[in-house]
């Protein structure tokens, strides 16, 4: 099977390669876990390869996202390959008048793009309708989505709590993917875990150290409790 590489190199290789062809992956976690950063770098991946990618975001506006990048050295290359083959597109559902159906229209208007970043599902589930909505919603995203190479569904949880917003993300998607901060030392520890995965063999639920400093974002250590 083709696998899609993440960024980061430990996860590819707990992943048999990386993320398969043509998956869509929920990156779910609580607030300041990484979600975006990590998000940032699976696109600077595709984007070093000259592939299309592209970051929809329907929370932090491009400076923020950019500014974001620039506390890393290993994503400050994100800003050479924005307006060229890396898109940062805000959408602010509230304040602009796009409808959810809009929404969806305009991603399936994206011509074939390799890596799609959507930031955050939370404000989709926000402005539906009700429950039944977005999860038809859902679908016919992912529909379009599943043209792409690989994408990721980032989605807000409650602190360690939950693998998505209650709107079934998690069942709905090929692979979920978890940061958490676990306590397990003397000061929490910055963790990816992965819940699921389709088409892959690995060992669910083992948290991996995931560090975020100056020079750039890695996965280190796997932890057996
Ligand atoms: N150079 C750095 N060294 C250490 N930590 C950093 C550095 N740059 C950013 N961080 C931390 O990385 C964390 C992750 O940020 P990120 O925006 O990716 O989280 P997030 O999960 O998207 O959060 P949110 O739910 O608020 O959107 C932040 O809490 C930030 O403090
Ligand atoms: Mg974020």
């Amino acid at each position: 099977m083709t696998r899609v590489k993440t960024g980061l190199t430990k996860l590819d290789s707990i992943l048999s390669g990386g993320l398969p062809k043509n998956s869509i992956v929920l990156l779910s976690g609580g607030p300041g876990t990484g979600k975006t950063l990590m998000a940032l770098k699976f696109l600077l991946e595709g984007a070093k390869k000259n592939e299309k990618c592209c970051y929809i975001t329907l929370s932090e506006d491009k400076d923020e996202l950019l500014k974001a990048c620039g506390s890393v050295e290993s994503l400050k290359n994100v800003r050479k390959y924005v307006n060229k083959n890396l898109a940062i597109e805000y959408i602010p559902m509230g304040q602009s008048n796009v409808t959810i159906k809009r929404f969806i229209d305009i991603i399936a208007s994206y011509p074939d793009v390799d890596r799609i970043v959507i930031d955050n599902v939370n404000k989709l589930l926000m402005f539906s309708e009700n429950s039944k909505a977005y999860r038809a919603y859902l679908m016919e995203l992912m529909n379009t989505l599943k043209k792409s190479q690989a994408s990721l569904l980032l989605c807000e949880t409650a602190e360690n709590d939950g693998l998505d917003s209650g709107g079934d993300e998690a069942f709905e998607c090929d692979g979920v993917i978890q940061l958490v901060f676990l306590d397990l030392e003397e000061k929490p520890m910055r963790s990816l875990i992965v819940h699921k995965m389709r088409y892959t063999n690995f060992d669910p639920k083992l948290p991996h150290e995931m560090r975020i400093n100056d020079k750039e974002i890695k996965l280190t250590e796997t932890k057996v409790i």
